[in-house]
């Protein structure tokens, strides 16, 4: 049996946390080698079987930008034939209209839009300048919606730039705007580079909510690349935010991003929650057991802190 922490519960948090977890797609994204399709639908079976409640599965983005999620549509039938119509609940990232069209064609009722909250990594994600992003994502956003389907709007680069340096919190509150503006439902809040800290995860929330934008509809998505993910997901739910973005394993990181490596892994903040006694609806030990078996097919250890302690009950 695996530990878990003891529970204190912390009453200045909230009582449940919902975990986005975008192992399948934001972690193996950035894998050199191709991961053969079979395997990826059963990464996210058994994400789904530990109770993650959201699992976001693949990107329909150009093959040529991202050729380990060029077999998208397989993935979403093959996931459609296991798990059945839920598999369409799943949610995957749509650039533009094109990717839409392609999440569209297979029944899917929720898409992700990633816009940039700067100049230079809009055009080295998107091809396109800041404002160009807009014009992008407005039909998407727009005929998404009137599809019935729900749009979050990831903006990336939130806290910091490798090419640009700082981001002022007023830049990327104008840019999260925006997007929500166009209709998306969710923001998810990249710290791409890992470079934040707990009082600018705090300012960056009272900016959106002085903006009229509440925590209620921010996600977190945190990168342990300095190690303040933990320390950075405590201030946002602290600031009221109760959805936070996590990779199994803490597989992943950017292709388009200097320096992105690993999200925070999903392991790590079911210990966290846990241990505060919040709700969140995972089983640790099939997490564990997962993030083990897909170590072994990509061939390397993961870094999850949580992993590494637990991983040799689960056979590793
Ligand atoms: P582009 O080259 O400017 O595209 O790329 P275009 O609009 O000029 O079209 C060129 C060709 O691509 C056309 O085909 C289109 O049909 C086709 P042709 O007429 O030449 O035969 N095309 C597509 N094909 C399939 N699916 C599509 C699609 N779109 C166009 N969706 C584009 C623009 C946005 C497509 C490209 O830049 C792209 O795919 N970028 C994606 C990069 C990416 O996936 N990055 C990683 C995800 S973001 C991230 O990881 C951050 C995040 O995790 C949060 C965080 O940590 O910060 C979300
Ligand atoms: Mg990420």
């Amino acid at each position: 049996m695996s530990g878990l922490p003891q529970v204190v519960r912390d009453p200045t948090l909230p009582e449940r946390v919902t975990i986005y977890e975008v192992g399948p797609r934001d972690g193996l994204q950035n894998e050199r080698a191709l991961v053969p399709t079979a395997v990826k639908a059963r990464f996210v079976r058994r994400l789904v079987a530990a109770g993650l409640p959201v699992v976001e599965s693949t990107s329909f983005v150009h093959p040529r930008w991202v050729p380990q999620l060029a077999d998208a549509a397989d993935l979403v039938d093959v996931l459609v034939e296991e798990l059945g119509d839920s598999a369409r609940d799943l949610p995957v990232l749509v650039p533009n209209e094109r990717g839409l069209d392609r999440a569209l064609e297979k029944g899917l009722r929720h898409v992700a839009i990633f816009g940039s909250a700067t100049e230079t990594f809009a055009r080295k994600n998107l091809n396109r300048s800041l404002d160009e992003q807009f014009a992008m994502f407005e039909p998407t956003v727009r005929r998404a919606r009137a599809a019935g389907l729900d749009v979050r709007a990831y903006v990336s680069m939130c806290f910091g730039d490798p090419w640009e340096g700082p981001v002022p919190v007023a830049q990327v509150v104008e840019v999260g705007k925006r997007l929500f503006d166009l209709g998306a439902t969710q923001l998810s809040l990249g710290d791409t580079i890992g470079v934040g800290t707990t009082a600018h995860v705090t300012a960056l929330v009272e900016g959106f909510r002085e903006a009229g934008l509440p925590a209620s509809s921010l996600a977190l998505h945190f990168h342990d690349t300095y190690g303040q993910a933990l320390a950075n997901a405590v201030a946002a739910m602290r600031s009221g935010v109760t959805t936070l973005d996590a990779s199994a394993g803490g597989l992943g990181g950017c292709p388009y991003a200097r320096s992105a490596t690993g999200n925070l892994a999903t392991e790590d903040l079911v210990w966290l929650l846990t241990g505060l006694g919040i709700e969140h609806g995972v089983d640790l030990d099939a997490l564990v057991a997962t993030s083990v078996e897909m170590a072994g097919e990509l061939g390397r250890p993961s870094p999850s802190a949580v992993v590494r302690a637990l991983g040799a009950d689960a056979g590793e």
